[in-house]
């Protein structure tokens, strides 16, 4: 039997949500206005899946996800503080509105066989935020300088700034000035992560990594509600054309420079130049230019998930697949889809990529493969370059996705109804043993990564990558099985996926 024995595979086409899945959860309700949501956090996955299962045989709506939607929390956690600051975290608009419970409203609303008043013993009694609290800014003085220390979901309420933080640090990237563009990187990350939208300069004084720069742009925002310096960046040829070169799969701020300099300016001046020899990958960054470049979605990448699975399935019986990158943090769209495929039993991973590669162009789905063989040696750790490259066989992917794979059909598909598309995939296969590090670096968000590894070496003389642990004072590796391993030895508290879009 095909398992995942750490996290669960993607599921399979008979399993995916379908919309008569979604329906027949909800056949039987009897009480319209009550949105229970089961807290996962210290229930237990599958404590919560029993629970789950009763109150909806007895009518009741128990929503998968903690949304706005919902209107009654239970938990059962012990901690009162730390759940409120838990869910503080979670960018809820409606936090103030929702009952948050303790077990016993719940197991008193399933005796009575309907959803109970809410008593104050049923209360998770905390400094509970009255809603004049929740809308005031959380005191910014706790906001850490490390984004692995902070909660950041997929909501920004500080989009204005963020995107001209971007705008500002890519150009910097193609200047090659590392320092003025990180900076900006780490101010949009703070800005991301805040519960509120900054409404005046006052409110950033006590925010880390916002310099005199980002503060210079944010003031030019707030009064004008643009920045000049941004503006005139966006309307530089030499930013335009580094722009589009990099926006080619193959073409990294290197190659795109080199055009430039050589005087070329459009994608026609680069396929008309004979003395330019594009390698195999831009070849197809090119040829499936149109598709590539635009936004996966969230059921395209579901799609996706189910093809590799059954893929996968047809190699070996005993593989694990695990979803990661920006899907697995909870993104609605990707510039790709991300998985980590492996095998439970260690050192049976060797062929697995390879035979997975065989079957996809077998089916004839495969459009471009590069597949890079493991160059992995434990004895070769700890590494101390920062930032590289992990060692894991891996492959970077071009596969056709029909549109009667996709749930609701394709995304964005053109006029004329398009029945396929080109969507990039990267597989990862790292040794079982390797698979939490794996499944960490993998996850991201790149910023989220790099923060984690730089409070390993700054704040706790240890060395994190995609492959290991090491603690430098010990001179040891730190074994993990899961994510929460690694947070544990790093005397982190536990972020979960979807609170790293740092
Ligand atoms: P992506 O570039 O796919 O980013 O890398 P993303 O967060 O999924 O966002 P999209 O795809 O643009 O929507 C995913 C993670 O994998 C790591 C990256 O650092 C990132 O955190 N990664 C990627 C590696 O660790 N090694 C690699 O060779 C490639
Ligand atoms: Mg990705």
């Amino acid at each position: 039997m095909f398992h995942s024995p750490i996290v669960p595979r993607v599921r399979k086409r008979k399993r995916s949500k379908s919309p008569e899945a979604s329906i027949s959860r909800h056949e039987g309700v009897k009480f319209e206005d009550v949105r229970v949501h089961l807290l996962e956090r210290k229930m237990g996955s599958s404590r919560r899946r029993f629970l789950t299962h009763l109150a909806r045989s007895k009518g009741f709506i128990v929503e998968d996800t903690l949304s706005d939607a919902v209107t009654h929390v239970v938990s059962e956690e012990s901690q009162a503080s730390s759940l409120w600051k838990w869910l503080k975290g979670c960018g809820l608009k409606n936090l103030p509105m929702m009952h948050i419970l303790n077990i016993i409203w719940f197991t008193d609303s399933m005796r009575e066989g309907r959803p109970v008043a809410v008593e104050t013993r049923h209360l998770i009694q905390d400094t509970l935020p009255t809603m004049a609290e929740a809308t005031t800014p959380t005191p910014v003085a706790t906001v850490s300088q490390y984004a692995c220390q902070r909660q950041t979901t997929t909501e920004n309420n500080n989009k204005i700034f963020t995107d001209a933080f971007e705008v500002l640090a890519e150009s910097y990237e193609f200047n090659e000035m590392e320092g003025p563009c990180l900076a900006f990187r780490r101010a949009a990350s703070v800005l991301k992560s805040l519960p509120w939208a900054v409404q005046c300069l006052g409110a950033t004084e006590d925010l880390p990594c916002l310099g005199e720069h980002s503060k210079a742009v944010m003031e030019e925002i707030l009064q004008y509600g643009r920045s000049f310096e941004v503006e005139k960046i966006l309307s530089d040829e030499r930013y335009q054309t580094l722009k589009l070169f990099t926006s080619v799969f193959g073409v990294g701020p290197k190659t795109g420079e080199k055009w430039y300099r050589r005087g070329l300016r459009s994608f026609s001046d680069i396929l008309a130049e004979p003395s330019i020899h594009l390698n195999r990958m831009q070849q197809s960054g090119f040829l499936h230019y149109g598709d590539i470049s635009r936004a996966v979605s969230k059921a395209e990448a579901q799609a996706l998930g189910n093809i590799i699975d059954e893929a996968v399935h047809v190699i070996t019986t005993d593989a694990i697949l695990a979803l990661t990158g920006g899907f697995r943090r909870g993104k609605e769209f990707g510039h790709d889809v991300d998985f980590i495929v492996t095998t439970p039993e260690l050192g049976k991973e060797g062929h697995l990529l390879t035979s997975l590669i065989d079957q996809l162009e077998q089916e004839g789905i495969l459009l471009f493969c590069e597949h890079q063989a493991s160059t992995f040696d434990m004895s070769k750790l700890p590494s101390h370059r920062f930032e590289a490259m992990d060692h894991f066989a891996k492959c970077f992917l071009i596969l056709r996705l029909e549109n009667s794979q996709v749930v609701g059909g394709l995304h964005d598909a053109e006029e004329g109804g398009r029945s396929w598309r080109a969507v990039r995939v990267d597989l990862v296969s790292p040794p079982i043993d390797r698979y939490a590090f794996a499944l960490l670096g993998w996850t991201g968000s790149r910023q989220f990564e790099r923060d984690l590894r730089r409070f390993a070496r700054m704040e706790r003389r240890m060395l994190l990558d995609n492959h290991a642990l090491f603690d430098k004072t010990k001179k040891e590796f730190l074994a993990a099985t899961t994510e929460k391993d690694i947070f544990a030895h790093l005397g982190l508290e536990y972020i979960e996926p979807w609170q790293r879009n740092a």
